[in-house]
């Protein structure tokens, strides 16, 4: 996601600098070299941000940092000037000035439409004035505000039955990535969807849908374990769980109790159904 180009900014001088070109060839001096950006590929919305553009003078003197943002400048350092720094656009209004310097732009408070393409461009002084650029990719995600929740149609099955079940990851931009896992193993979602928030702009909901069938060695230990996986880069990495039961008879009539629907959040649930797995393996010991 990073590309490097290189160009010579027109000189004033053709002859002056070739002299100089020769003069490097001969003494073996060199120029500014190695200019890399260092952006963040992705950060959360309201966050500071620190970018970087590193770069090699050797013999060079600076003339020039420049940052653009989508083709529009937003940035200069010119270390001859006072101020050195001056900002430019919406992008610019971001920066803390105080906070940066020749090598760093420090971006405050950061939202989803500054996502998009950086580029710094650095360029040395007479008698080369080479300039060399790198541009590097940042999302601003705004992140789900609360966490995925899997909705099954019930909660013991048989061999040959199809677990139907959704995850729904509360809204944020861009949607979260869903996965799901069975027993450890990664299963293809039947569906994804985007919902778009009717309050919030360029928001979505993510849901995602499980129809799974069972097969004679899907249950491990007589139990499905159901894992919607939700993430938003590295920023967001959350998870809903359900414990789903092999249906038995003996099973049945000791935990007979929750047949209907159910819709809940995760962890707490599977607490709960690992209480009574225990209490039934407990009473199953007893009735030997
Ligand atoms: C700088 O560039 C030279 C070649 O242009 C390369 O050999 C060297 O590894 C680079 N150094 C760094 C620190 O990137
Ligand atoms: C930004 O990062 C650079 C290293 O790339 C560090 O030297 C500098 O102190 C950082 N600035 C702030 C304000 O955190
Ligand atoms: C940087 O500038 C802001 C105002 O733009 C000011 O509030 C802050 O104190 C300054 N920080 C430093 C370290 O000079
Ligand atoms: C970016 O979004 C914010 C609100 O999230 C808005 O205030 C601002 O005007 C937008 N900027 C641009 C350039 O669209
Ligand atoms: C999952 O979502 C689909 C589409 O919204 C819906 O038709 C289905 O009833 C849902 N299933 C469950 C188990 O909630
Ligand atoms: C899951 O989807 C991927 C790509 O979309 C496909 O290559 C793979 O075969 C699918 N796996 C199953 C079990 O359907
Ligand atoms: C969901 O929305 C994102 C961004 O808005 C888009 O890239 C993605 O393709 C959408 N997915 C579906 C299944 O509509
Ligand atoms: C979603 O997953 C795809 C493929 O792994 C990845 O390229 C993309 O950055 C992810 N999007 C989010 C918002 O995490």
């Amino acid at each position: 996601m990073r590309s490097v180009a290189k160009y010579r900014a027109a000189r004033p001088s053709l002859f002056v600098s070739l002299l100089f070109v020769v003069l490097a060839g001969v003494t073996g001096v060199r120029g500014l070299r190695n200019t890399s950006i260092e952006v963040p590929p992705a950060v959360a919305a309201g966050s500071t941000v620190n970018m970087s553009c590193r770069y090699d003078l050797e013999s060079d003197t600076l003339y020039t940092v420049k940052w653009y943002y989508k083709r529009q400048e937003f940035f200069r350092y010119v270390p001859k000037e006072d101020p050195p720094i001056e900002m430019f656009g919406d992008v610019g209004a971001k920066v803390v000035a105080n906070k940066s310097s020749a090598n760093n732009v420090i971006m405050k408070d950061v939202e989803p439409n500054n996502t998009g393409r950086y580029k710094c461009e650095v360029s040395a002084d007479f008698p080369f004035f080479t300039t060399l650029m790198d541009s590097g990719y940042m999302h601003v995600a705004s992140l789900p505000k609360g966490d995925p929740e899997v909705n099954v149609e019930k909660l013991r099955y048989a061999v040959g039955d199809t677990v139907r079940s959704n995850c729904t990851v509360p809204s944020g931009n861009p949607p979260a990535n869903i996965t799901w896992t069975v027993n450890g193993n990664q299963v293809n979602s039947s569906f994804v969807i985007n919902i778009t928030d009717k309050f919030i702009d360029n928001h979505h909901m993510a849901i995602a849908g499980l129809d799974f069938e069972i097969a004679p060695n899907s249950f491990n230990n007589g139990k499905l374990h159901v894992v919607c996986h939700a993430s938003v880069f590295h920023l967001y990495q959350k998870k809903a769980e359900v414990l789903l039961m092999e249906e038995r008879p003996i099973l049945a009539s000791v935990l007979g109790t929750r047949e209907s629907s159910y819709i809940g959040n995760a962890a707490k649930r599977v607490e709960e159904w690992f209480y009574a797995g225990v209490l039934a393996t407990l009473l199953l010991c007893n009735l030997r």
